[in-house]
């Protein structure tokens, strides 16, 4: 047959497929989110198979193995005890703290390695919402905006490099910068979490917190998951107000989100492949149906061809392991 152009040389051997090769992963992009609670032991959380609540020693340890598969960087989630927790979440900034308390340990032990902490009030509130909840039932916007204030500048005091926003309140990326620069962090990163849908993928994470919104959902400030240009729009608003990062959430199932956002900024972006996403494969390759370590990396590479520089995932480890 007479067919000159045939794409097929270009994959006709794993040398060939490498040197044409788009998109690559690295351990590099990756952010490990770990989870820990105020207790000495390590414990598996049913909701993640695979994933633990650690012990600030337990947490330790987990960095060690991460920083030697070529991991640079952790986002914290704690689960607070009950008794802790109360409807204007005073725990969040406390610098005795769980979450403080394991930045310190982390930095004395890991100094090379970049701590992310997540700003918002849901492991804190007795309410189980991001923000802080009116007797009407509605998110107080301005009232929680100060409160995630003084919870960044408390993670920012006990050393957190990058303060990471996923309570989706207006105007709070403005408020955090200026805090941060007033009280001395002008190098203190934001990443924010721009376009965070209201998702059932986030079922188990809320499992494994034990955070979910005691009555009421999250649709009046995360994000419709109809809408596209919404995302821009907070894009846009991010940018203005000086983040430094931007971030989608979920992943797998928002590609076209990533790649709109890609196009509409310059800013890194950030995607975040959630405890669904995650469970989605682990429970399909433990039932034998799915081949875990090919669907690890074909929906990384995905999420990455798509836009996103870097990725928050439980595989972070096993990803590293396998690319190494
Ligand atoms: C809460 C928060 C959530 C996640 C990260 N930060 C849950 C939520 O918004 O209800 C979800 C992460 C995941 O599902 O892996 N601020």
């Amino acid at each position: 047959m007479n067919i000159p152009i045939r794409p097929r040389r270009n994959r006709k051997n794993p040398v060939i497929r490498g040197l044409s090769r788009e998109t690559q992963l690295s351990p590099a992009d990756f952010i490990y989110p770990l989870f820990l609670h105020d207790e000495s032991s390590n414990d598996a959380i049913d909701s993640m198979p695979g994933c633990h609540r650690w012990s600030i020693d337990g947490l330790l340890g987990e960095i060690s193995d991460a920083k030697a598969l070529g991991i640079g960087a952790v986002v914290l989630f704690p689960a607070i005890a009950d008794s802790l927790k109360n409807p204007k979440a005073v725990e969040s900034h406390n610098p005795e703290g769980l979450v403080p308390r394991a930045i310190r340990a982390i930095k004395k032990t890991h100094p090379d390695i970049t701590v992310i902490t997540d700003v918002a009030l849901d492991p804190y509130n007795s309410d189980g919402h991001d923000g802080i909840v009116a007797r009407d039932g509605r998110i107080k916007n301005d009232k929680t905006i100060e409160i995630l204030c003084s919870q960044a500048i408390c993670q920012a005091q006990a050393g957190a490099d990058i303060v990471a926003p996923s309570d989706m309140m207006d105007g709070r990326v403005a408020a955090l910068r200026n805090a941060l620069d007033t009280e001395g962090f002008k190098e203190g990163s934001i990443m924010s979490y721009t376009a965070k849908y209201a998702s059932a993928f986030y079922g188990p994470f809320r499992g494994a917190l034990d955070s979910a919104p005691k009555s009421g959902d999250k649709k009046t400030y995360q994000m419709d998951y109809a809408n596209t240009r919404e995302a821009i729009r907070e894009a846009h608003l991010d940018e203005d107000e000086g983040a430094d990062v931007l971030m989608v959430k979920p992943a797998g199932a928002y590609l076209d989100i990533i790649q709109r956002m890609r196009e509409s900024t310059h800013l890194p972006i950030a995607a975040y492949q959630v405890s669904g996403e995650y469970l989605m494969i682990k429970s399909a390759s433990a039932a034998g149906w799915l081949d875990e370590e090919k669907i690890v990396l074909e929906t990384l590479t995905a999420i990455e061809r798509a836009g996103a520089d870097m990725t928050l995932t439980y595989f972070a480890k096993e990803a590293a392991r396998l690319l190494g």
